[in-house]
């Protein structure tokens, strides 16, 4: 007995820094680059297993410490290492790079409606309608034989948006698969949705199992967030839809709605979480996401997930996989990230992939404020109004009913258990936006007995407004209509108060207008490429929906809704998407890089009222916030001359910057060119001293015979020329070099401290014209 006492008191002494070691165990990406192709699939995952036999004890611990094996065209793993074995194989030669797997980095693009640094994300409300343009949409057949790709948390298969009613048979070129699961057999595919997977090893290595009560195992969407993101892309033509209350009511439909989806499922309810808290996606499980995307034969990606600060390229999984897609000229659009306006936020900055931010769209739903002095403020809401509108209520700001004791800056923002039942009873309450999420702050006031909710911008908001589905009339006001608001019940004893019944107006003034939470330049990743590339609608975007959660994601809202509006730099991402399909199919030979800049040199830049876009807040906006421009999708099949760039181009910009060579079949030049001369459609320079010349190279796709003729309107303080001034082509597919130099004319400004990043930039354009043409190209200049 005694003995054996002894030998367990020695185990245990054994396992303590064995334990101790486990629990250091992290999911780590090993990442070779793109494989040779020469060898089998069987092999590479052989070379994998070697290397993680190299860091482990046994075989039965590397086996077990794998999670994915990358290798149809990216060429790397995943697995569960120790510090110290992941920077033993980051000095491997064949190494890239080694990344540790952080389980918060990446999130869907929206709806996290809990504010962050007291300014709200894009979660919203409101509307649009698809439009197109032109002839684009018959001319691309629909988009009948492209095949878009979806990273996101699965698909409602149900939704009228994903009928297949009529469509052809699946493209033969389709490789992928019908994952089946949990509620997701095989008859979930069709014509429309010809496949779908999940991947979810990462996010179960980092949370444990999932919680079926949270999450399906399978494609299937509970969040919503998927199925809004697919039925924006490529949703099909579907009348008569509306969001809750009738709002918006009208013909829903995708921007290439006889395309086909792949649905990849890479994000999932964050475990123990309310749902408003948004989703976690992985970087390991949107690696695997990609590399059997680009094997399944996609002809696009959309991924409107990110992070909500810059990450280095080969640290972050949407990067490398889009790299790995742009070799097959798969276009990939990434939604630019809702960490605005604070400057340097953006999110998804390769130059391989297109930057989508978000804008407004052209419709309101206007609900106005009648206060007790006859006067009107401007609102908007797409929650039906209950009030009688003969009569007028108590009106009350949230800071004047208090519950003892609790902070003015707490009740102001109606947090939960902020205010007093018995001050709020039968008022109409307005709280000030930021901290709890928007339909939170509604709940609070009909808990607390009120009746009705204003939604009362910050400063920093401005003008930007989301319309929730709240569970109580509401209605959204303006920053200057919330001041109003608030000096008209400073103003009396008795302040009164109603709130109209929502409406819809269509062709609204001016629009569009940036939303204030799409992340803003300066890319601090690579400050010469100019980033984000394009602006798309947004704000409060009507399509499908779950019907597994309420509109608002609030535990107690029963609602179910088919359609649902929403707001984000994610819904903005598939309206791009979209567009590059449909010119994907007029344009079958097309690069990725010449499908985007078709995109960004046609872009437009003025609002409906013929003036430059304006910030939520009324300022001027600039290329930080819009990049080229707000696409323009009549326009983007007739360029005149693409800016391309090929896969290599992409390499020798990595050599530039001194990433080691992802592609074993390239290598280095001893002079790599400059980030700046990567053939780009934008130009961005950033410290300039004195002069700087980049070379650019377009191609003629217009007229066989052509005449090009330069212009610009420089950023300040700078001058800007080309070389040649004129371009003469003679046929289609001609290449024509110029350079640009741009130099330093007089000395930098004196910057005001507070706005550093924003006052250092300047902005112009040039352009080259031939008459139907300009392919105008936006500038970015800092000062050294
Ligand atoms: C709101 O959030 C900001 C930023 O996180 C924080 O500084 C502030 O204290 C919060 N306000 C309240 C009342 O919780
Ligand atoms: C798939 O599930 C649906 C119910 O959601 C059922 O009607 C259908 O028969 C199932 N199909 C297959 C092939 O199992
Ligand atoms: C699963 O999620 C539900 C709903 O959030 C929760 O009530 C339940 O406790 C969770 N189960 C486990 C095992 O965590
Ligand atoms: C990116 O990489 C550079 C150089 O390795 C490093 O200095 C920088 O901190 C990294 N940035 C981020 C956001 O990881
Ligand atoms: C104010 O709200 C914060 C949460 O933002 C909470 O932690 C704090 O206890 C509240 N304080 C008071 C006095 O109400
Ligand atoms: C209303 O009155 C309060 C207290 O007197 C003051 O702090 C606040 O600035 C006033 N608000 C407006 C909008 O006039
Ligand atoms: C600009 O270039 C000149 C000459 O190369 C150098 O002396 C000067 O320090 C540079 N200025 C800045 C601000 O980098």
């Amino acid at each position: 007995m005694k003995k054996s006492s002894t030998i367990s008191f020695f185990l245990f002494l054994l396992l303590i820094p064995l334990l101790a070691s486990c629990s250091e165990k992290q999911v780590y990406i090993v990442y070779f680059g793109e494989h040779s192709g020469e060898k089998a699939l069987q092999e590479i995952e052989d070379d994998h297993h070697s290397y993680l036999m190299s860091v482990k004890e046994t075989e039965e611990e590397a086996k077990s410490s794998l999670l994915y094996s990358y290798k149809r065209s990216i060429n790397g793993f995943a697995a569960l290492l120790t510090p110290e074995q992941a920077s033993k194989l980051s000095e491997l030669g064949e190494v890239v790079s080694v990344s540790r797997s952080d389980p918060n980095k990446y999130s869907t693009h929206t709806t996290r409606s809990w504010e962050f640094s007291g300014l709200e994300e894009g979660e919203g409300h409101g509307n649009h309608f698809f439009k197109m343009g032109g002839d684009l949409l018959p001319k691309a057949g629909y988009g009948k034989d492209i095949i878009i790709g979806v990273l996101d948390s699965g698909v409602w298969p149900e939704s009228k948006s994903f009928r297949d009613k009529g469509m052809g048979p699946v493209p033969k070129s389709w490789k992928g698969i019908c994952q089946t699961g949990t509620a997701f057999n095989s008859s979930h595919c069709n014509r429309k949705i010809i496949g779908a997977r999940y991947y979810l090893k990462g996010f179960e290595k980092q949370f444990g199992p999932l919680n079926t009560t949270e999450d399906y195992p399978s494609p299937r969407d509970k969040d919503g967030h998927g199925t809004h993101t697919a039925s924006t892309v490529a949703g099909r033509t579907v009348p008569n839809v509306a969001a809750i209350g009738g709002f918006a009511h009208g013909t829903a439909s995708g921007g290439a709605p006889l395309a086909r989806l792949a649905i990849y499922k890479v994000c999932w309810a964050l475990p123990g979480k309310p749902k408003v808290a948004g989703n976690v996606c992985l970087m390991e499980d949107m690696l695997a996401a990609i590399d059997d995307a680009i094997a399944d034969g996609v002809h696009v990606i959309s991924i409107s997930i990110g992070t909500s600060s810059p990450v280095n390229y080969t640290d972050d999984g949407i990067a490398i996989g889009a790299l790995h897609a742009t070799k097959k000229n798969i276009v990939v659009s990434c939604s630019a990230g809702n960490s605005g306006p604070t400057p340097g936020t953006l999110s998804n900055p390769a130059p391989w992939i297109i930057t989508v931010g978000a804008s407004s769209v052209d419709r309101e739903f206007i609900a106005p404020v009648v206060l007790g002095n006859g006067k009107r403020v401007e609102g908007q809401t797409v929650t039906p109004s209950k009030l009688n509108p003969k009569k007028m209520y108590p009106l009350a700001y949230a800071t004047d009913l208090a519950e003892p004791g609790v902070l003015r800056d707490n009740a102001s923002l109606c947090l939960p258990d902020s205010l007093s039942p018995k001050k709020t009873k039968g008022k109409i309450v307005l709280c000030m936006r930021g901290n709890n999420s928007r339909v939170g702050k509604g709940l609070v006031v009909k808990s607390a007995g009120g009746v009705g909710f204003i939604l009362a911008n910050t400063r920093a908001n401005g003008a930007e407004i989301p319309c929730d589905p709240h569970l109580l009339p509401a209605t959204a006001v303006t920053y200057k209509n919330a001041m109003r608001i608030l000096e008209y019940i400073n103003s009396t004893k008795w302040p009164r108060a109603n709130i109209l019944p929502g409406m819809t107006v269509l062709h609204t003034k001016p629009a569009p207008f940036m939303a204030a939470f799409t992340s803003r330049g300066p890319n601090v990743i690579e400050p010469n490429i100019l980033k984000p590339d394009i602006t798309a609608p947004g704000l409060n975007i009507l399509a499908a929906w779950t019907e597994e959660d309420s509109p608002t994601k609030l535990p107690n809202d029963p609602r179910i809704v088919k359609y649902n509006l929403v707001s984000g730099t994610s819904m903005a991402c598939p309206h791009v998407a979209a567009t590059a399909a449909l010119l994907k199919a007029i344009h079958p030979t097309w690069s990725s890089a010449a499908i985007r800049s078709a995109i960004m040199t046609t872009a437009i830049q003025k609002n409906n009222l013929g003036l430059p876009f304006n910030e939520e807040d009324g300022n001027l906006a600039n290329s930080f916030s819009y990049g080229s421009g707000h696409f323009r999708p009549a326009k983007v099949a007739d360029p005149g001359l693409v800016y391309d760039a090929s896969y290599t181009d992409y390499l020798l910009y990595l050599c530039s910057i001194g990433v080691k060579v992802v592609d074993s079949s390239f290598s280095c030049p001893v002079k790599p060119p400059t980030a700046m001369d990567l053939n780009y459609p934008s130009l961005a320079i950033s410290k300039l001293n004195g002069t700087v010349t980049v070379k650019r190279t377009v191609t003629n796709v217009g007229q066989p015979k052509s005449t090009y003729f330069f212009s610009s309107t420089p950023p300040s303080r700078v001058s800007v020329k080309a070389k040649p001034s004129i371009l003469f082509f003679n046929h289609v597919g001609q290449k024509k070099s110029f350079t640009i130099t741009v130099e330093a004319t007089s000395e930098k400004p004196v910057t005001s401290k507070n706005d550093e990043k924003e006052e250092e930039y300047a902005f112009g354009w040039y352009s080259w014209t031939d008459g139907p043409h300009n392919v105008r190209s936006p500038i970015a200049v800092s000062l050294a």
